[in-house]
C-alpha cells in the first residue's frame, strides 16, 4: 500500500485531498501545525472515510519534521503547507518568504536525506500574473510573473522544484497550479475556515448569507468583462482533491522529472455571475456595494485545463451550482467553521 505525506493536511484542500486518497486505500500521513487549520478537522476526515489517519502536530519548518521521515515509508510527498493571503502578502513579505520557502526546503532536504523523490506542489494560477486577454485561456506554457509576494513565493517554489529535477535524474514532481477552489465536501464536514474577514470572495459571500457581515464589496465593475467584474475560473475543492490524486497515481507510475498542470474548469464567471448562482443555491438575496478595484487584482484568469485531461485523465465535474450549492451548506450547517 502507497504511503503519502500531505504537509498542510488539516488545511482546506488538504483535507478534501485527505478524504479522497482514504477512499481510495491509499495511506494517509497528516502533517500539521494548525496554524491555518483546526484539529477537529482530522476526526472529521476520519469519519467521513471510516478510516485512521496518522497524525502529526508539528511545523515542516522545523528540526522536528525529521521523525515523520524516520517513523515512516513514505512513497510521495504531497505539500499544502503555505500561507495564502495575498493582501497579507503584500504587509508581511518576510513571513511569506520564510513559512512558504523555508518549509518547502526543509521538506525536500528531508526527502533527499531519506530517498522519498516524488512531490507533488500545490502552485497557483497567480503565476501567470495579468494575463493577457488575447493570451487566455491560460496554458502551462504562458510566460509566468507573480504581482505579489504570495505569488512570488510560489514562482519562486516552481524554480527551486525545476532545479532539483534538473540536477536529480531520480527526482520526479507535478506541480498544480490551481485556479480559485471554492465549495466543500458535500457532506457539509469538510469546508473552509477563515480566521477573521475573509479575503477571498466565496468565504466572504457566505458569510454575509449567514448575517455575520452586512454586505459584500464587489472590487470594481468597470474591468473589461461583459459586466465589468472581474472574472475567474472557480473550481470545486473536490475536483481540485481528485487532481491530487491523479498527480500521485501518475508519479506512482512513471518517472518523467518535473511536470506542471493547470487544475481549473476552464470556464470563467464574472463576480456578478457567482453572486447570482450563490443567490439561487441559499435562495437568498446577497446585500453588495460596488467599490472601488482592489490592488492587484487581474481582469481576467481562467485555465486551459487540457494538458490535466490528456496526461492525467482528470478533468473537473461539477459547476457552480454544486460549488454555491456545498459551499452555502458548509456554512449554514458550521456557522463558526470547525469550532461547532
Ligand atoms: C487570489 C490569488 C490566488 C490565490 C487566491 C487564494 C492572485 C491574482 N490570485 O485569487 O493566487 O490562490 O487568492 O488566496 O494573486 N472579490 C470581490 N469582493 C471580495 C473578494 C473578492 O469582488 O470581497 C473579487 C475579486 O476582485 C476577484 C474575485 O472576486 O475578481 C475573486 O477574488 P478572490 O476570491 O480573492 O481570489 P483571487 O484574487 O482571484
Amino acid at each position: 500500500m502507497s504511503s503519502i505525506l500531505l504537509a498542510g493536511g488539516a488545511g482546506y484542500i488538504g483535507s478534501h485531498t485527505a478524504v479522497e486518497l482514504l477512499l481510495r486505500d491509499k495511506d494517509v500521513i497528516i502533517v500539521d501545525n494548525f496554524s491555518n487549520s483546526n484539529p477537529n478537522v482530522i476526526e472529521r476526515i476520519e469519519r467521513l472515510a471510516s478510516k485512521r489517519v496518522k497524525f502529526y502536530e508539528l511545523d515542516t519548518r522545523t528540526s522536528e519534521f525529521e521523525i515523520v521521515f524516520k517513523e515512516n515509508e513514505i512513497d510521495v510527498v504531497v505539500d499544502f503547507a503555505a500561507y495564502k493571503a495575498v493582501g497579507d502578502s503584500v504587509k508581511e513579505p518576510l513571513s511569506y518568504y520564510e513559512n512558504n520557502l523555508c518549509s518547502l526546503i526543509n521538506t525536500l532536504k528531508l526527502m533527499k536525506k531519506y530517498n522519498v523523490n516524488k512531490f507533488v506542489f500545490s502552485s497557483s494560477a497567480t503565476v501567470y500574473g495579468d494575463v493577457k486577454v488575447d493570451m487566455l485561456p491560460a496554458r502551462e506554457d504562458y510566460p509566468r510573473c507573480a504581482t505579489n509576494p504570495y505569488g512570488n513565493t510560489k514562482l519562486i517554489g516552481e524554480e527551486i522544484i525545476s532545479d532539483i529535477g534538473n540536477a536529480d535524474d531520480n527526482f520526479n514532481s507535478i506541480v498544480l497550479r490551481y485556479f480559485n477552489p471554492i465549495g466543500a465536501h458535500q457532506s457539509g464536514l469538510l469546508g473552509e475556515q477563515t480566521n477573521g474577514v475573509p479575503a477571498n470572495i466565496m468565504p466572504y459571500l457566505t458569510k454575509v448569507a449567514i448575517g455575520e457581515l452586512p454586505f459584500l464589496n464587489i472590487f470594481g465593475d468597470d474591468y473589461d468583462t461583459e459586466d465589468g467584474t472581474g472574472i475567474r475560473d472557480y473550481i470545486h475543492v473536490v475536483d481540485l482533491a481528485i487532481g491530487h490524486v491523479k498527480a500521485i497515481e501518475r508519479l506512482l507510475k512513471v518517472n518523467n522529472g518535473v511536470e506542471f498542470f493547470n487544475l481549473g474548469t476552464g470556464k470563467g464567471y464574472s463576480v456578478m455571475e457567482l453572486v447570482r448562482a450563490f443567490s439561487r443555491a441559499s435562495q437568498m438575496e446577497i446585500p453588495y456595494k460596488i467599490v472601488e478595484r482592489r490592488d492587484g487584482d487581474v481582469a481576467m484568469s481562467y485555465a486551459d485545463p487540457s494538458k490535466a485531461k490528456e496526461v492525467l485523465n482528470w478533468e473537473a465535474s461539477l459547476g457552480i451550482d454544486e460549488m454555491c450549492r456545498d459551499s452555502w451548506n458548509w456554512q449554514s450547517k458550521n456557522p463558526n467553521g470547525y469550532d461547532d
